[in-house]
């Protein structure tokens, strides 16, 4: 393959703990520029991204929101799959009208077994309160070398016969079946999962996730890293953590101000439905994820939910700093963004669940 059949490579990422409202990001992009494919290059069904279509909110947990928008949707090789979860997230975009045809899964990808689940749920979720959805020890047996490719599944088990697919919804090619298959060409949107303090080797180890968050991985999915053009970092003008983090202790929850901001701007996991822990936004914290990422473009949602609880404070040099309006507090982030991250090029504050202005 020659790298000249790809044009461009934008990338979404999440700058925080996940949940940084990427998936809103992902589909304004969808929407207003030209992408010929859209891949998802790390994490499982433990993330869940948000999008809205026509005012019609769904939920994804695997499959990227190309599919919405009727472009190719790509599972890239570091990602991991659970059949059956992949089957009814496939069952559900049908019934909601969408072209399933349209989704490809990597070949390599290492698929999450029903023991892999069950060893989550027995093990990480009680200790470090994992989604249960078997990624860490999928990730064992990937870097064991232990683990299954989706392929040789799929041969060894038959489901390439007319006969016998135990999946409703997705397809296995027959074994003699010639269409070409698609290779990624043109401009490729690439869709983050999870986010930069989830990382595996930047993250607070072992309060991590078993993936590469950052967006240099997605070069895992076929590309040179020469391709990339533009990098939107995901991200809201307060913090979250779901899940074990000993660096957000379970006293927040009695603060009154954080638990009315994790109200108002309904902070509970859309994978697992529990709260999350509300903090102030990190600026430090902030300032490293762009800058390691790279990002050339920040998106800081959420200001509406700051706006609503009345209190404007951000986290700087471990200390608390308060501002009287939300207006002062955009200022302030904006000067601590332009002066430190030599890389970005455009911030913008967005104030709407389901759009952002002026990407
Ligand atoms: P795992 O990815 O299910 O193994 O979970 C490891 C840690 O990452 C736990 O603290 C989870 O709560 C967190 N985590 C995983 N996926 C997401 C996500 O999409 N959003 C927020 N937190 C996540
Ligand atoms: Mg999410």
């Amino acid at each position: 393959m020659s790298s000249k059949i790809i044009d461009s490579v934008d990338i979404v990422c999440g700058l925080a703990w996940g949940d940084e409202a990427k998936g809103k990001i992902v589909s304004e992009l969808l929407a207003k520029k030209k992408y010929d494919w859209v891949c998802r290059w790390s994490g499982g069904s433990n993330a869940g991204h948000t999008i809205y279509i026509n005012g019609k909110k769904y939920t994804t947990h695997i499959i990227p929101a190309g599919v919405f928008y009727g472009i190719p949707s790509y599972i890239g090789p570091d990602c991991y799959v659970n059949l059956e979860d992949l089957d009814e997230e496939m069952g559900y975009l049908q019934e909601n009208g969408f072209n399933t045809d349209l989704i490809r899964v990597s070949n390599n990808v290492i698929i999450i077994t029903n023991q892999h689940k069950q060893e989550d749920l027995l093990k990480y979720k009680k200790q470090q309160g994992s989604t249960g959805k078997g990624i860490a020890p999928c990730a064992k047996d990937k870097y064991g070398r232990t683990g299954v490719r989706i392929n040789d599944f799929i041969i060894k088990n038959g489901f390439r016969t007319k006969y016998f697919n135990p999946f409703k919804h997705i397809w296995c090619p027959e074994k003699n079946d010639t269409r070409e298959i698609d290779v990624l060409k043109g401009n490729i949107l690439c869709e983050g999962a999870q986010g930069f303090w989830l990382d595996i080797n930047q993250g607070n180890y072992p309060y991590v996730t078993s993936s590469t968050t950052l967006p240099y991985s997605a070069c895992s999915l076929g590309f040179p890293p020469q391709k990339i053009r533009h990098i939107y970092g995901a991200a809201k003008i307060y913090d979250t953590r779901v899940g074990t983090d000993p660096s957000f202790p379970d006293e927040m929850k009695n603060d009154e101000v954080l638990a009315k901001i994790g109200e108002v701007g309904k902070e509970f996991g859309s994978t697992t439905g529990r709260s999350r822990k509300v903090w102030w936004l990190n600026i430090n914290k902030l300032v490293e994820s762009i800058n390691i990422s790279g990002c050339t473009h920040i998106v800081i949602s959420k200001t509406d939910v700051l706006d609503i609880v009345g209190v404007f404070k951000l986290y700087l040099d471990n200390k608390v700093e308060e501002f009287e309006t939300l207006d002062d507090m955009k200022i302030y982030i904006s000067e601590c963004l332009n002066s430190q991250c030599d890389l970005l090029q455009t911030i913008i504050f967005s104030d709407s669940p389901e759009c952002v202005e002026g990407i």
